[in-house]
């Protein structure tokens, strides 16, 4: 028996991972899944069209939705967490109040990162709290954001987790279809932390064609990611679109100040979804939701979950290991990976999943040139989970000091006291 619980199951991206279960039900055989969310709204429009989603593609599970977390994760084999604190109005903030300090605005990254990672932490630590108690052995696939900073928060509460992303997934699709191949027959060489990632190689039957696919489509691939294709070539690796924030600070920052936020383009897109979603013809994802930063989330979350559920390997289909199901790039303890960052960072590489876990593949060693960013946002990430987890101006102060993007006392105690201010209602600590 497979029970999957989502948290955060009333979220717009529940359809895009129920289509993942349905159309790779041979890689992961779902027989109840359990959406819990705190709004019943919600939860009805998009339960009711998950529901219509199997029965299309005539799937046997069973679906129910919930606002009782323990009810809705009791006998979990696996929990996704998929939540967001305060929503996109708290976003919203994030990608506001930082712009006035000519810092970037955005949900994981800078100092909106560490708000996000604030309000999000000791909610994510309670879930996980409640889980466990019922259910010892369930896997916790996190993708809620910040993913490094909160899986860390878990791994070191001593809970069976894997942080997830999409950039490595999305990089992978993007490149196969480049390249004229089937996506599982690339390989990549991804290293760095959640949203602080290079593509070193792109390897299709052990060779790379990464500079061969920089020379041919290195245009295409620096218009996806929004940064000069020059740069691209002088690095010779393919940082992640979250890398703009920090080679194209200032440049973003302008751009931010005079253009909606990302929040609002989500709640406008999000409202559209939930009307769809509430149409009882509708039985497929709709077209719009290509248009969020999750897309092929569930592929990645399929193939994750159903890893860490191999126990015996004979309840699945052996063609998606053949297929390189074993390897998933997913965030997890260092562990000596990156050797100049302590064991008990989150680092994000790929590595053989299994019924025990995450176990990173060897890195290469990281050059200075990405090492030095690498081994500064961890030191920050720590600082942050500090903060969450223990609350206090001083701490906050002390992250936002540590950030590269910051970095200088005026501008963190600045940031500080936004931070604080617009984040009161979910710190009962400020
Ligand atoms: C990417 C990231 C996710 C993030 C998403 C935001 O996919 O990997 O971590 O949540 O973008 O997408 P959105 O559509 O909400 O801007
Ligand atoms: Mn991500």
């Amino acid at each position: 028996a497979r029970k999957l619980t989502v948290v955060g199951g009333g979220s717009t991206y529940t359809p895009e991972l129920v289509d993942g279960i349905a159309r790779l039900r041979t890689a992961l055989p779902v027989e109840e899944l359990v959406l819990v969310d705190p709004d019943p709204e919600r939860l009805e429009l998009v339960g009711g069209l998950a529901r219509r989603i199997l029965a299309r593609q005539g799937h046997p599970g069973r679906i129910s939705w919930t606002d009782d977390l323990d009810a809705g994760a009791d006998g979990a084999d696996a929990v996704l967490l998929q939540l967001r604190v305060g929503g996109q109005a708290a976003r919203q903030q994030d990608e506001t109040w930082p712009l006035e300090c000519g810092c970037v605005g955005q949900e994981t990254t800078g100092a909106g990162g560490l708000a996000k990672a604030l309000r999000t932490v000791p909610v994510a630590l309670d879930i996980a709290e409640r889980v466990r108690r019922r259910n010892p052995g369930a896997w916790l696939v996190d993708f809620t954001n910040p993913v490094g900073i909160v899986t860390r928060a878990l791994l070191t509460a001593g809970h069976r987790a894997v942080g997830l992303c999409n950039v490595a997934i999305g990089f992978q699709r993007r490149f196969a279809r480049l390249l004229g191949v089937r996506p599982d027959e690339v390989e990549l060489e991804h290293v760095g932390l959640n949203h602080l990632t290079w593509e070193r190689a792109v390897r299709v039957g052990g060779r790379d064609v990464l500079p061969g696919l920089l020379a041919e489509h290195g245009e295409a691939i620096a218009a996806d990611l929004r940064m000069p294709r020059a740069l691209l070539d002088r690095l010779g690796v393919v940082p992640s679109y979250y890398l703009r924030y920090f080679y194209g600070h200032d440049e973003v920052v302008e751009e931010l100040r005079t253009k909606p936020s990302r929040a609002a383009e989500v709640a406008a897109m999000e409202r559209k979804l939930l009307a769809m979603y509430g149409d009882p013809t509708l039985d497929e994802k709709p077209e719009l939701l290509a248009k969020r930063g999750g897309a092929f989330y569930s592929e990645a979350a399929v193939a994750l979950t159903s890893a860490l559920l191999r126990t015996h390997g004979r309840d699945l289909d052996d063609r998606v290991a053949d297929a390189g199901g074993g390897v998933q790039v997913v965030n997890t303890f260092n562990n000596g990976t990156l050797p100049f960052l302590p064991d008990d960072a989150v680092v994000e590489v790929p590595a053989v999943v299994d019924a025990k876990g995450a176990h990173p593949l060897p890195v290469r060693p990281l050059e200075p040139l990405y090492a030095g960013l690498v081994a500064h946002v961890t030191a920050y990430e720590r600082l942050a989970l500090e903060a969450a987890l223990k609350g206090g101006r001083n701490r906050v102060f002390e992250a936002l000091l540590a950030h590269p993007l910051i970095g200088q006392t005026a501008y963190a105690d600045k940031l500080t006291d936004d931070l604080l201010a617009h984040n009161r209602e979910y710190l009962p600590w400020a």
